[in-house]
């Protein structure tokens, strides 16, 4: 159809010229491109995806120990996300480890999509524009996946004695629904799970409804405040659940396996005194409900700072307990812009341990810090194997000079600045960065501004960044 040809410029000068819009299309003006694979964390360059912004997440899910093959019971699943297009988009991933996906849709409208690795690319029917709302609903199914981490321990989907139990540091979420992995897209969650008759499931936020129909059972969770995916769960299996409320009226909802409840009697009924202190100590408590849950000790290799809802594998200590509910505040609510930041979770989770001993007749923080200074390193021989700021390895995030030597650093700002400062800075960063995302410098740069007239510069450089023990206390 050679006659053709020369029209369609012709067609399109004139489009352009009434509508003001051209080879780009009239949607919004600006044809889309594909949002990108991965937000380049330094450690985990692959966790998350470009383009978008996710609001809401709503999760209906049901899991049957029982029903699936060798590697656990198999989990059925809509996944419903909400996200906001930060750019015009003409595809755009989700991360999802493992499970077959059967249908995924946009706006309602049949998509194409397909799979490589822990991507789900997205092709919707028509571009999506930029600052444009879009609902993007997974259909998926299959015996979830457990992850073994750079650092050797096991997270994502982990089928325990009675049920399973998800965990989600630093990426393992993608294996039960495909998401915005990354720390630095929070949002709002509805999560329902169904589980045969008899079982409970437990996951994040308030319990909103609980209702068997024949031989099984749906429990819907709802989170309002914005919920970094890495610290959300769902644990399937039996629990004992206690609900009380702590002095200023907030829900507490405990589950613990019946095989737990007697060794963990004692410690979880200091859970509300425990968040009395932590409001005293770090300021107003950012979610709308607190508790723990307890499995059994083989069911995980540690606990987690699940929000509202710590988990734990066997009877928490009370350190244990305090440092998972600090990170409520420190991690939860106030989270790392990248996997980077780490130490300011467990940075500030160990130094609440601290706080918590010098505030009940233990060893003061600053007897800790000296003893640890003076011969960490017998005990962990590690401490000093890399700086807090600036862990060496991805598999080495969650190590002691993370741990340790992050809380040193805030007790070297306490030592500058002072105890009345010190808790300013340590209530107002918390105040400051709620429910948002932070990195170290946007810590720094608020430590300098609430003590302008101190120099930190050999802190950040010997402490935080520097290599080596410090030469100086
Ligand atoms: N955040 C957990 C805690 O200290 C520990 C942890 C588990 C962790 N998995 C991790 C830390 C992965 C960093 C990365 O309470
Ligand atoms: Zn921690």
């Amino acid at each position: 159809m050679p006659r053709s040809v020369p029209i369609a410029p012709a067609a399109l000068l004139l489009a352009v010229l009434l509508t003001g819009c051209g080879l780009a299309g009239c949607d919004g003006g600006v044809k889309g491109t594909p949002g990108g694979s991965g937000l380049r964390d330094p450690y985990f360059p692959k966790a998350g995806n470009g383009g978008y912004d996710v609001t809401h997440y709503d999760l209906t899910l049901a899991y049957d120990p029982n029903d699936g093959d060798q590697r656990g019971g198999r989990l059925t699943g809509t996944a419903t996300v909400t996200a906001r297009a930060t750019h015009a988009l003409s595809a755009f991933d989700l991360d999802l480890r493992g499970l077959d996906v059967t249908d995924v849709s946009v706006e309602g409208r049949a998509a194409r999509w397909n799979r490589a690795g822990q991507e789900l690319t997205v092709r919707p029917r028509g571009d999506l524009e930029k600052g444009e709302t879009f609902r993007t609903t997974v259909r998926y199914h299959g015996t979830p996946q457990t992850i073994t981490d750079p650092d050797g321990s096991k997270e994502g989907w982990l089928p325990t004695a009675d049920g399973a139990l998800a965990l989600g540091e630093p990426i393992g979420s993608m294996t039960w629904f495909p998401g915005n992995h990354h720390p630095s897209d929070k949002a709002t969650y509805d999560i329902a799970v169904t589980v045969p008759k008899g079982l409970r499931a437990v996951s994040n936020g308030e319990l909103t409804d609980e209702r068997t129909t024949g031989h099984r059972t749906t429990f819907t969770w709802h989170t309002a405040e914005p919920m970094a995916s890495y610290v959300a769960t769902i644990a399937v299996g039996h629990y004992t659940v206690s609900r009380s409320t702590t002095s200023d009226g907030l829900p507490v909802y405990v589950a613990v396996d019946p095989a737990q409840t007697a060794a963990s009697r004692k410690v979880l009924a200091r859970l509300p005194e425990i968040m009395d202190w932590a409001r005293y100590t770090f300021g107003p408590y950012p979610f709308s409900s607190t508790g723990a849950i307890v499995d059994r000790p083989d069911d995980a290799e540690y606990a987690l700072e699940t929000q509202n809802r710590p988990v734990f594998p066997g009877a928490p200590d009370t350190a244990t307990l305090v440092h998972e509910l600090a990170h409520q505040w420190y991690g939860d609510s106030v989270t790392p812009k990248t996997w980077r930041d780490m130490w300011l979770n467990e940075g500030f989770a160990t130094y609440a341990e601290w706080l918590w001993d010098e505030d009940h007749d233990g060893d003061t923080a600053d007897r800790t810090f000296t003893s640890l200074y003076a011969h960490g390193e017998d005990d962990y021989e590690d401490l000093w194997a890399f700086p807090p700021a600036r862990p060496s390895a991805p598999g080495r995030i969650s190590d002691t000079p993370v741990y340790l030597r992050g809380a040193m650093v805030l007790h070297k700002i306490r030592r500058a600045v002072g105890d009345d400062t010190f808790y300013d800075i340590v209530q107002g960063w918390a105040a400051t960065h709620r429910h948002g995302n932070a990195d170290t410098a946007d810590f720094t740069a608020y430590v300098e501004k609430r003590a302008p007239d101190k120099d930190f510069t050999g802190i950040w450089k010997d402490w935080l960044y520097g290599d080596g023990k410090p030469d100086h206390a």
